[in-house]
């Protein structure tokens, strides 16, 4: 028998693009290919792309600059880029790079195994009418007890910076039963926490049922621990689902919700469609549902038009809000949005915001680290820690817990008691 074919492949950008690319390495598999580590030694490279800013989408090209010579040392190396650049670049892609065999779209990955055996160029960047998720196999071996799981795919928001609805398409939702079916399947395989994704996941509207009924539903899987989403959208925050913070058990709490600028003058110009008060108020109902919640957030700061005063707003509003965790990113003119027309803020000045923006979101990242101190967490075990005889886990929380337990396996969830904080994770003892 002839040696099974190989596939590496690298991933960049969102945690959609994670789920996208095990599913791809799914369908390789079942065309017969083994995944390799080693880029020089695979027969497909594959390269998962992000657009979301400039440097992002660069990384593709000087990637592709490195694959040259292993194309040039074997040219029956296919090399194919999927993805959000994919998407937004298509053929462009492999007019700029000739050594580019294969172009897939985000809505067309299920038509990669016919694209490679094929052996020809191709290009496919359809929004089909099939579903993929349909057409892709069904999910198998997986690494550790949480897992990704896509309910809902697109945008229909159009933040005026941002290029998602250009590279996903419009919103559309997964239908409830597919969805749990694949979380029985995993659960089957050994998965406790699932995450469900969506670029808008609380849009996520199927068979009468919203986000929040789909949690509960999937709540009632036996074997089925924990439930997590993201990324809301602070608009499409539901009653219902706040509710459920309230009395699902199985709901973690952790909530990512994005606000980008503390100033209604910048919120205006992002058209995100709702004020920094209206922000703060929806905070406060989240936080009467589930008082311990942790919150999350994105930010971009050098918005068009972005001035000191619209800046401190933003400083105001973390202050007032108290995240667990933030990312904060500086705006990158996005070609064909909107936002791209505006003149751009003083690189300088944005770069100085962005640090200081960081620093006050470190400070409050520690601090709500520092305040799991004593207190006692649930925590699902993912792999053994760098020392004999520990494990390292995900609290209720999401915060890396790291136990010492010379019985703990992978997959036991465990009550910890936490004793220490340190930069990037706490420390505790097992009680239960
Ligand atoms: N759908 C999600 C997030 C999508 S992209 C939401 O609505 O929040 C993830 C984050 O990237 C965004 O929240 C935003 O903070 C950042 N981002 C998007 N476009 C950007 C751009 N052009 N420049 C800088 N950051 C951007
Ligand atoms: Fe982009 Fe806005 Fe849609 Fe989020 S809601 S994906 S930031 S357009
Ligand atoms: Fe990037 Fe596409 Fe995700 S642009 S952030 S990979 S949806």
């Amino acid at each position: 028998m002839s040696e099974p074919k190989k596939l590496f492949i690298k991933t960049y950008g969102c945690q959609m693009n994670v789920y996208d690319s095990e599913r791809m390495v799914e369908a390789m598999q079942a065309d017969g290919y083994v995944t390799t580590e080693h880029a020089e030694d695979a027969d497909l490279v594959l390269l998962n792309t992000c657009h979301i800013r400039e440097k992002a989408s660069e990384k593709l090209y000087s990637d592709l600059g490195r694959l040259r010579p292993l194309k040039t040392a074997n040219p029956d190396m296919k090399i194919g880029v999927a993805g959000c650049v994919a998407q937004a670049e298509g053929g462009e892609i492999m007019r700029r790079m000739p050594l580019v065999d294969l172009v897939v779209g985000p809505q067309s990955y299920h038509r990669l195994p016919e694209m490679a055996r094929t052996g020809r160029k191709q290009i496919d960047t359809e929004f089909p009418t099939e579903d993929k998720f349909d057409l892709l196999p069904k999910r198998k071996a997986l690494r550790g007890p949480s897992a990704f799981l896509t309910v809902q795919e697109g945008c229909d928001k159009f933040c005026a910076f941002c290029v998602v609805p250009y590279t996903r398409g419009a919103e559309v939702s997964r239908p409830l039963q597919r969805i749990v079916d694949e979380a029985r399947d995993l659960v089957e395989r050994g998965v406790k926490d699932i995450t469900l994704l969506g670029q808008n996941v609380n849009a996520y509207h199927s068979d009468k049922t919203g986000l929040a009924g789909l949690v509960r539903t999937l709540a009632r899987i036996d074997g089925l621990e924990r439930v997590r989403y993201t990324t809301s959208h602070p608009n499409d925050m539901e009653d219902d689902l706040i509710a459920a913070h309230a009395d699902e058990p199985k709901l973690m709490p952790y909530l990512h919700l994005p606000v980008q600028s503390g100033s209604d003058r910048i919120l205006k110009a992002m058209n995100r469609k709702h004020t920094a008060e209206q922000y703060l108020r929806l905070i406060e109902r989240v936080r009467l549902a589930r008082p311990d919640i942790l919150l999350s957030s994105d930010f971009i700061v050098g918005f068009p038009g972005e001035t000191d005063a619209d800046f401190q707003q933003t400083l105001d509003l973390v202050s007032a809000v108290g995240y667990g965790m933030a990312y904060s990113f500086k705006y990158s003119a996005r070609p064909g949005t909107p936002a791209a027309e505006k003149p751009d803020v003083d690189a300088a000045v944005a770069d100085a915001r962005l640090q200081v923006l960081q620093a006050l979101v470190t400070r409050q990242q520690r601090a709500c680290q520092d305040a799991m101190v004593g207190r006692d967490v649930g925590v699902l075990y993912d792999k053994p820690g760098r020392m004999p005889g520990q494990m390292v886990g995900k609290s209720d929380h999401l915060h890396a817990v790291h136990v010492t337990d010379p019985a703990g396996k992978p997959g036991d969830l465990v009550r910890v008691r936490i004793l220490a904080s340190s930069s990037n994770s706490l420390a505790g003892e097992r009680i239960s």
